[in-house]
């Protein structure tokens, strides 16, 4: 089976705002494990499904998987919702949906998430670390917020005229 293409910036469907799944249907299952698959395959350790074009309030993350040694255990996130965020930490993070850039970005250093998993049971997570700024990150998407939304405007400037640059080089090919 074919992989998922993920959207890239600045494709338009990265900025809608999803909507919350409303039943667990094999359809969501599929989807969930299709993304699982385009996770591993790039490999990233998070991917939201706005980034496979569904807009939907759902997000696969695997944090501790970080080579083909390690064994796979992807948490599905269905409808997140943040009930506790604190602290404060900053991380170098970069986006399967935004190319060849990374930048710090500030976020929440503890947070709870309580979401549905896929047998639509309520799982609630208590995240530091890498974690959970993998949470904040992949949730942002469903609001359609890129991490290139919550840096400063001259170096987000900077990247989307490098981006333009290098998708105009590419057409022109
Ligand atoms: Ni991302």
């Amino acid at each position: 089976m074919a992989l998922r293409e993920i959207l890239q910036f600045p494709d338009p469907r990265l900025k809608r705002v999803s909507e919350p799944v409303t039943e667990i249907t094999e359809e969501i299952r599929e989807l969930a494990r299709d993304m699982c698959e385009a996770m591993y395959d790039e490999p990233g350790i998070g991917l939201a499904a706005p980034q496979v074009g569904e807009a939907l309030r759902l997000f696969v993350i695997d944090t501790e998987w970080n080579d083909e040694d390690t064994e796979r255990n992807a948490e599905v996130l269905i409808n997140p919702e943040f009930i506790k965020k604190e602290g404060k930490t900053t991380w170098e993070e970069g986006c399967l949906s935004v190319p060849d850039y990374t930048a710090e970005v500030e976020r929440a250093s503890e947070v709870t998430v309580r979401a549905l998993n896929l047998e639509g049971e309520e799982v609630t997570y208590e995240c530091t670390g890498l974690k959970a700024i993998c949470m904040q990150h992949e949730n942002d998407h469903l609001d359609g917020i890129l991490f290139i939304d919550r840096i400063s405007r001259l170096k987000r400037s900077l990247y989307v005229k490098k981006r333009k640059k290098k998708l105009a080089a590419e057409a022109a090919e």
